[in-house]
């Protein structure tokens, strides 16, 4: 019989991961609060105000503004600059499609370029070659938790006049020489939706320390209401990203528990690193020296299939379910997106902008195309796991190399 689970062999991991969502009394108990209160609704209620201000303290922000979901917090925040038609947005190719279509969104045109080929963030050369005119801002993303090169994005933002935002969807309490990620920028934006590092199910989080962007922010995600100012006054574009108080009093117990977790989910990855790095043809996601925390939303390897007999993605994945390690699927290449080869994305521009050829399309994008066919992730709830947990990912991954024929 051969060793690997998939062709009925003993599988590697029979340990169950913690379940994922956590809770324990405390959210029953919060939920039990805010029903009992009858103030559901998060404009009188205090739970929302109290995450945002707990939120945006622990990653060093003086501004948290909660809203329904991370797309929401870039499309706010995308508002919240005054980004508008004619403009551009630099973005990564390789990054889950709400990078790019909270730019389309406001009616500006994403920038798509090419990411680090080590630490699949954005290329800070790329991101410099493809300023124009009418670039006004930059989003990096945080991928898989690992920050993007905050030295050099801050610096060509900050040369050329542009905005800075952090997609931090995957990097909640992530640093960066010692600094959370969030505020290297204007702002910082933040997913809460089930798969991420703390969760109410969806939700989202802009940051910042900009005080004019927050008094726009703020209001765009309150229909355009303005503080101090009577309930019917709308002053700008603004319409309702407001978040619920069940969700806020949610994620204030699960932000207690963030620190705890991200050591631990940090520490294990960094066991995997050691342990992964032995097995021929895998490569972890490289670990900048500079990035002294990384949250972990997923540990991402790369797969060199000349040492697993050539076998497919599908087949890799299939063998490491079969092993009992959970695993997720690796984003697309944006530009491949349908919206994008079908010129559906043209609807949301005007002007010249509208019907203008845009040879970022025609780029090659290998660093993306290694990301997004050959990396597998393995979710972060797994990596909350203990020691043992680790031992027995790399056991079955081994297991998968030395056989990898068998699976040919
Ligand atoms: C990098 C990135 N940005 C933005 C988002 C959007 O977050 P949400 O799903 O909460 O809208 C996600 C979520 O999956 C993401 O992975």
């Amino acid at each position: 019989m051969s060793a690997l689970a998939l062709l009925g062999g003993t599988k590697a991991k029979n340990k169950p991961f913690p379940v994922w969502p956590y809770y324990d009394q405390n959210e029953e108990r919060v939920l039990k609060e805010v029903l009992e209160s009858r103030v559901w609704w998060r404009t009188p209620g205090t739970k929302t105000l109290e995450f945002e201000q707990a939120f945006a303290k622990f990653h060093g922000a003086r501004h948290g503004i909660a809203v329904t979901n991370g797309t929401a917090a870039l499309e706010v925040t995308m508002a919240g600059l005054g980004i508008t038609a004619g403009d551009e947005v630099i973005v990564p190719d390789f990054t889950f499609v709400a990078t790019a279509s909270a730019v389309l969104f406001a009616n500006a045109l994403p920038v798509l370029v090419d990411v680090d080929p080590e630490t699949y963030c954005i290329n800070p050369d790329l991101v410099e070659a493809a300023i124009t005119p009418r670039t006004k801002a930059i989003i990096a993303v945080h991928m898989g938790g690992h920050p993007a090169d905050l030295d050099r994005l801050k610096e060509i933002a900050s040369s050329k006049g542009l905005a800075l935002v952090e997609d931090s969807a995957h990097a909640h309490a992530s640093e960066w020489r010692g600094q959370r990620i969030g505020t290297f920028g204007v702002a910082g934006t933040f997913s809460f939706q089930a798969s991420k590092l703390m969760t109410a199910g969806e939700g989202g989080m802009i940051i910042s320390n900009d005080d004019k962007f927050e008094v726009q922010a703020r209001s765009v995600h309150d229909c355009g209401r303005m503080p101090g100012e009577w309930f019917y006054s709308h002053f700008i574009y603004g319409s309702n990203y407001r978040l619920s108080e069940w969700q806020g009093a949610i994620l204030n117990v699960q932000l207690s528990r963030l620190d705890e977790q991200t050591k631990r989910r940090h520490q294990n990855s960094r066991l995997l690193d050691s342990l992964l790095s032995k097995i021929p043809g895998i490569t972890p996601q490289k670990l900048d020296e500079r990035c002294t925390r990384n949250g972990q939303y997923a540990y991402i390897f790369h797969v060199n299939k000349k040492k697993f007999a050539k076998i497919s993605t599908e087949r890799f994945i299939a063998a490491m379910n079969a092993e009992g390690i959970p695993n997720q699927a690796s984003y697309p290449p944006l530009h491949e997106l349908h919206m994008f080869r079908n010129g559906e994305y043209r609807k949301r521009l005007s002007g010249k902008q509208a019907k203008q050829k845009h040879s970022f399309l025609k780029k090659k994008f290998p660093a993306t195309q290694k990301a997004a066919w050959e990396t597998v992730w393995i979710p972060q709830p797994a990596l909350l796991g203990d020691e043992e947990d680790m031992h027995e990912i790399a056991t079955g991954l081994a297991k998968i190399q030395k056989n990898a024929k068998e699976l040919a």
